[in-house]
């Protein structure tokens, strides 16, 4: 059996205070929460400390980070190192986000390095996919997911490998309202998790696959019902606790 996970990836919204709020509202909720499926918030670096003392040992929902920085500590203004992250205590880490590739520049290789900085201090990365419209039109979207693979999943080791999450996110899909189709999204869940074995053979068997882009309450559970689709990496509805305890929900 796998792991089953929705994961909220807030970005950029929220103050401390409305943070504090809707993550009390998600812990009022979270008996509703199927047992197996782990429930996991991503806020900003700003709320990490104190979302974590709310959310105390019990350790749930688990904790996310956006981002980290590839470096490991030093001169560089405004970055947030893993090891920071891992003090928090910060469990999971958000990369390779199709934000961050195309806002910030943020390239295979620079993931490769904050993969591995993440995993050296003990966090799982939540690994971002996704082709754009574009790619998708011209029918490439096999061959970009297969590269962003190649080039950060394929360079670590099987025992790293066991501990990455990844999430198929059609960048077309990301806050547009526009989902993909169930059959789009397990048509590519299955080809990722066959391109992963690829590499490390039964191990893929094991790697949850996200679905993210546009996934809502109202059809989460048609995507969640897909054999490859392991669980929703969600934005815009991540926001309201009603939503995000409802997704999570959704699982057959
Ligand atoms: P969305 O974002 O649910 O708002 O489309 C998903 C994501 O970017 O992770």
């Amino acid at each position: 059996m796998r792991e089953k996970i929705v994961a909220g990836n807030w970005k950029m919204n929220t103050t401390i205070r409305e943070g504090k709020e809707l993550t009390e509202n998600i812990l009022r909720g979270i008996s509703s929460v199927p047992a197996g499926v782990t429930l996991i918030v991503a806020p900003p670096f700003t709320h990490l400390s104190t979302i974590s003392g709310i959310i105390g040992n019990t350790k749930n929902p688990g904790l996310s980070a956006q981002n980290c920085a590839a470096g490991e500590k030093g001169a560089f203004t405004g970055e947030v190192s893993a090891a920071m992250l891992a003090s928090v205590p910060c469990q999971y880490v958000i990369l390779g986000h199709s934000e961050r590739r195309e806002y910030y520049g943020e390239t295979n290789e620079i993931l490769l390095e904050k993969i591995q900085r993440a995993l050296a201090n003990g966090i799982r990365p939540i690994f971002c996919v996704g082709e754009v419209l574009e790619e998708r039109e011209s029918n490439m979207h096999f061959q970009v997911v297969s590269s962003q693979i190649r080039e950060v999943l394929f360079k670590l080791d099987p025992d790293d490998f066991k501990k990455v999450i990844v999430a198929y996110e059609p960048v077309w899909a990301i806050g547009t309202g526009k989902t993909a189709t169930s059959e789009q999204a397990q048509e590519m869940h299955a080809f990722i998790r066959s391109f992963l074995a690829e590499s490390f053979e039964d191990l893929a068997n094991s790697t949850p696959i996200l679905y993210g882009g546009s996934c809502k309450p109202s059809n989460a559970a048609e995507l969640f019902a897909r054999p490859d689709v392991d669980g929703g990496l969600i934005g815009g509805a991540s926001l309201k606790a009603d939503d995000f305890l409802a997704i999570a929900g959704s699982f057959a």
